[in-house]
């Protein structure tokens, strides 16, 4: 299917490496015909390639610390200008754990840093959704998405202080989506995806495990962060315009699953 987004705007936070869910939406986007800024935090950019995407995709990169009201109110309001518009759509790709990224015991967490994971996680989102209502960014049936993970919901030992992150997250996602549904029928969701090759998705302990549990356990296999791109492109497009205020599952059916046949044969014991 072609230019699902003909004529969108937008902006993609969190694209930092080719290995980014947010480069990959960008990518698509950009096929589908949107327009949008690029934003990630400025030291994120002196040291990811994000400048290599913005050429790809012919747009701009404007730094924000997603933790920053005066840097989201900029953000917002340059690309209102370099876009010629309103936005209709927003991708908050955003997390950070420095007790994860510090190898933090969860029964030794430091709150400080648990404070961290929380405002760049999770907070960063209701901050996004509060500057677009007050900088007026938003087209009727704009669509505004974050990323979550399954932790939210069960217990994964190594996501430690991420699975609170990620149930904020999701929360923000509902009270927003409400209010902004109301105010101007903009639609916030957010998408629980598969553990994925990231320089997140790697940073938590025992990935590797993680991944090919998660892939026995999916009748479909583990999403990519190029499927996630696709998905977060039909999120953006009219054609699901009705959804909001939502988790959704993209994990290749893991989140239904009790066991599965592959799991039962690697763990037998006959
Ligand atoms: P990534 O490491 O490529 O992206 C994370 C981004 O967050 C980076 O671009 C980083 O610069 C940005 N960021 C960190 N602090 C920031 C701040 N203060 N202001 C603005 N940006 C900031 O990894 P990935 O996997 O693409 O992560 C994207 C989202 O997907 C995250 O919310 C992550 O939790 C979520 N997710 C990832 C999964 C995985 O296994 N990789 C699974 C499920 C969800």
């Amino acid at each position: 299917m072609n230019n699902l987004l003909k004529g969108k705007r937008g902006i993609i936070f969190g694209a930092l490496d080719q290995k980014s869910i947010a480069w990959k939406t960008a990518l698509k986007a950009r096929e589908q015909g949107a327009s949008f800024t690029l934003t990630n935090a400025p030291i994120a950019i002196r040291m990811g390639a994000i400048n290599d995407l913005a050429k790809a995709c012919d747009a701009e990169v404007i730094a924000a610390d997603a933790t920053s009201i005066e840097d989201l109110t900029a953000l917002f309001q340059q690309s209102m200008e370099v876009l010629g518009g309103k936005l209709d759509f927003v991708l908050h790709s955003i997390g950070m754990s420095p007790n994860v990224r510090k190898k933090k015991p969860y029964g030794d967490l430091n709150y400080e840093w648990f404070q961290k994971t929380l405002d760049i996680s999770a907070i960063s989102f209701h901050k996004v959704l509060q500057t677009a209502e007050k900088t007026d960014a938003m087209n009727e049936w704009g669509s505004v998405l974050g990323l979550s993970y399954i932790a939210a919901q069960r217990a994964y030992p190594d996501y430690s202080d991420m699975a609170q992150a990620k149930a904020v997250l999701e929360s923000i996602a509902r009270s927003y989506g409400q209010r902004f549904g109301r105010l101007k029928k903009v639609r916030v969701n957010t998408i629980s995806q598969s553990p994925t090759v990231t320089t997140a998705g790697e940073g938590v302990g025992g990935f590797d495990v993680f991944l090919d549990y998660a892939e026995m356990m999916s009748p479909l296999g583990n999403a990519s962060a190029e499927d996630c791109a696709n998905y977060c492109v039909l999120m953006f497009s009219d054609l699901s315009r009705m959804v909001t205020m939502q988790n959704l599952m993209h994990d290749g059916g893991f989140s239904t699953s009790g066991i599965t046949e592959e799991l039962v044969e690697k763990l037998s014991k006959g």
